[in-house]
């Protein structure tokens, strides 16, 4: 099984549509029945994205108040990918999970390898924004973390606070690292640009070498409930996303 985080410091950069867009575009190359997503994300809106409504159904965090496998909470959407949904969950269980999340390490992980998945799965976790349990579970089981960035000055000035969170935490460096991906880069925009130029000196090879562009098409796809590689397969962001996906296929498999 493989694992890839999707995180970020800060609010709304794009992480939930890129764990969605990029599961789904994982699983057009590698087919059906191999790519799953898990929601890590207290908001819950993973599953929309793949048309599964069930708001209020047991997700990861019931699951794992209850000593149950996540395997059970596992939907099928009709765009090959398989969402583990956080779940509708109280104030109280919420504040339970997370207890145990910071009890146990390994949690995710560890429920994650009794969830039922081939040794061929591939897993995208969501996570919310900033540091948190979730963002320490994910370091601990990831293969592969994608930090999300826009190409602007608020998502710039957070990379040392990535970074010190990195360096104070102690969580292990992934086995294929963890990579800052651009999303939502609007080629029209000098600073976009220029912000763009400042990262690749600053970041090297840690920045991905396939960036997300703007494109309207990606809060459609949502109003519709799927992801934008079946909503507009041939628009910029599905073209971006299949070229991130054969890179992220490739990076795993080195
Ligand atoms: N490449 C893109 N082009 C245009 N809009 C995008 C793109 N990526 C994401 N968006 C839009 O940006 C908004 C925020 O996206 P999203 O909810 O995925 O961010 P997030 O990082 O998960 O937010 P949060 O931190 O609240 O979890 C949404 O309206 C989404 O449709
Ligand atoms: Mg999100």
């Amino acid at each position: 099984m493989s694992v890839i985080g999707v995180v970020s410091m800060k609010g709304g950069v794009g992480k939930t549509s890129t764990t969605a867009n990029l599961a789904t575009a994982i699983a057009s190359k590698l087919g059906p029945g191999r790519v799953s997503v898990v929601d890590l994300d207290p908001q819950n809106a993973l599953h929309w994205h793949f048309g599964l409504e069930h708001v209020d159904a047991p997700g990861v965090c019931e699951q794992s108040l209850h000593g149950r496998d996540w395997g059970d909470v596992a939907s099928t959407s009709e765009f090959g990918v398989a969402c583990l949904p956080y779940g509708g969950a109280s104030e109280a269980h919420r504040e339970a999970f997370e207890m145990l999340l910071a009890d146990e390490p390994d949690w995710v992980g560890t429920c994650l390898k009794h969830a039922g998945l081939d040794d061929d799965a591939v897993v995208l976790i969501d996570t919310p924004p900033g540091p948190s349990v979730y963002l320490k579970q994910v370091f601990a089981c990831a293969d592969l973390v994608l930090i999300v960035l826009l190409a602007d000055a608020g998502s710039y000035a957070t990379i040392p606070a990535m970074e010190s969170w990195l360096d104070d935490t102690l969580v292990a460096n992934p086995p294929f690292g963890s990579v800052y991906v651009l999303n939502q880069v609007d080629s029209r925009e000098p600073l976009n640009h220029d912000v763009t130029e400042l990262l690749h000196q600053k970041l090297g090879t840690r920045l991905a070498p396939i960036r997300i562009y703007y494109d309207e098409a990606v809060s459609e796809a949502l109003a519709f409930q799927q992801p934008v590689l079946i909503y507009d397969p041939h628009g910029q962001a599905s073209h971006d996303l299949a070229r991130l996906a054969a890179w992220a296929i490739n990076t795993l498999n080195q």
